[in-house]
C-alpha cells in the first residue's frame, strides 16, 4: 500500500491542534523560557526554536533550550494520543533558517477512549525544588524510568554506583563555584525569576533560604561553617545524553525527558532538572569522563525522589498566552 500524500490525510480540525498546542506548552523549559513557535497551515503543524528566547550567557549553543523544545514535542504526542489521534513526525526538515525542528501530521486514530489520566499528567507535572525526602528511589525503579528513554534513541544512566555519585557532587559542586563568579549569567538567570510578563520563574517556587543543613540543633548557632549539599541523601540522579551533542540528539533528549518525568509523575516521583554542570563545557565533559566512562555525552541531569507526603500543592508556573506562540 503506497503512502497517503498529505492532501489526502483527513487532517486535524484547528480547534485540536489548539487544544494540543496548549497542553504541549506545558512542558518544562528552561528557566521557563517556553522557546517554541508553532504554526499550522492546516495540515501539518510546525514547531520551531524561538531563538528571542534563548539565554545567550546561560546556553550559547542552545543545547537547554532544544532540550525544552523536545520536552514540547513529546507532550504534543502524549496529549494526542490521550485524545484519541496519531501523530507523525518528521525531525529537522530542511530548513534554510535552521530553527525548524520538527512538522508533525495529526490525523484521527480509530475510535478511542479520552484517556483523562494522561491529560491531568501534563496538568500536574511540575518542578518541586523542596527537599526530598531521606528515602531514595530504589534502583530497580530508576532503571524502569531509564528504559523510557530507549524508543528515542536517547542514553539514560542512574548514577547508583556512590564513586559516580560522589564525583558528580564535586563536579557540581564546582560549577556552582564557577557560576557564582560570572555576572553575566547571573544577571541572566536573575531577568528570568518574578517577571510580571507569563514566562520566567515565579519567586514562590524557588526556595527560601537554603535549609540549614545540620538537623535542628539545641544550641544556638555556633561559628562552624559547612559546605551547601548540591545532593542530599534521598536523592537519586539521571544523566541523559545521547552519541552526539547536537541539536537532533539535543530534541530527542528533550523527548526522553518528558517521557520520563510524566511517568516519574505517575508513579508519584518528583523530577528536578540540574542543569548548571552540564552548563560549563570543562564540567560536562569531566561528567563524560570521569562519571560515564565516555559512554556517551551527556545533555543534562535529572534529581529524582519522592517528596513528603501530605505536602501542600505548589502554584503552575505561567504560560504564555496560545495567541503568542502557534500561528494558524
Ligand atoms: C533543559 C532544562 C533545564 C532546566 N534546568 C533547571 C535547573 O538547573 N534547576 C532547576 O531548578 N530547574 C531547572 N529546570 C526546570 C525549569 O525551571 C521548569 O521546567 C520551568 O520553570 C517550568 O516549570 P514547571 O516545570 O513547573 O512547569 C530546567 C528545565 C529544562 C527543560
Amino acid at each position: 500500500m503506497s503512502t497517503p500524500r498529505l492532501s489526502q490525510i483527513e487532517a486535524a480540525p484547528t480547534a485540536v491542534v489548539e487544544r494540543l498546542v496548549s497542553l504541549a506548552c506545558l512542558a518544562p523549559s528552561v528557566h521557563n523560557t517556553q522557546p517554541w513557535r508553532w504554526r499550522y497551515d492546516g495540515g501539518r503543524l510546525s514547531l520551531s526554536a524561538d531563538l528571542r528566547r534563548r539565554l545567550p550567557a546561560e546556553d550559547p549553543r542552545g543545547r537547554n533550550l532544544t532540550i525544552s523544545c523536545g520536552a514540547a514535542l513529546h507532550h504534543l504526542q502524549f496529549a494526542a494520543r490521550a485524545l484519541g489521534w496519531d501523530t507523525t513526525v518528521v525531525r529537522l526538515p530542511p530548513d534554510p533558517d535552521e530553527t525548524l525542528l520538527a512538522d508533525v501530521v495529526v490525523t484521527r486514530r480509530g475510535h478511542h477512549a479520552i484517556e483523562r489520566g494522561d491529560i491531568d499528567l501534563l496538568r500536574t507535572r511540575c518542578t518541586d525544588r523542596r527537599r526530598f525526602t531521606a528515602w531514595p528511589v530504589p534502583q530497580d525503579r530508576l532503571e524502569d524510568l531509564c528504559r523510557l528513554a530507549a524508543p528515542w534513541g536517547v542514553r539514560a544512566q542512574a548514577l547508583v554506583d556512590d564513586g559516580d555519585r560522589f564525583r558528580l557532587e564535586l563536579l557540581a559542586n564546582r560549577a556552582l563555584t564557577f557560576l557564582e563568579i560570572d555576572r553575566d549569567r547571573q544577571d541572566e538567570q536573575d531577568r528570568w525569576i518574578d517577571r510580571a510578563t507569563p514566562e520566567g520563574i515565579p519567586l514562590d517556587l524557588l526556595p527560601d533560604d537554603p535549609e540549614p543543613l545540620q538537623a535542628r540543633s539545641r544550641f544556638r548557632p555556633g561559628v562552624l561553617e559547612d559546605t551547601r549539599l548540591v545532593l542530599h541523601g534521598g536523592d537519586r540522579v539521571i544523566v541523559l545524553g545521547g552519541h552526539g551533542d547536537d541539536v537532533g540528539s539535543w530534541l530527542r533528549t528533550g523527548e526522553a525527558m518528558s517521557a520520563i518525568w510524566l511517568e516519574a509523575t505517575r508513579a508519584g516521583m518528583s523530577v528536578v532538572p540540574m542543569s548548571q554542570p552540564i552548563e560549563v563545557e570543562s564540567i560536562r565533559r569531566e561528567i563524560g569522563r570521569s562519571v560515564l566512562g565516555r559512554a556517551f555525552e551527556p545533555h543534562l541531569l535529572l534529581r529524582v525522589g519522592w517528596q513528603a507526603i501530605g505536602r501542600r500543592g505548589l502554584p503552575r508556573t505561567p504560560r504564555r498566552p496560545l495567541a503568542d506562540v502557534l500561528q494558524v
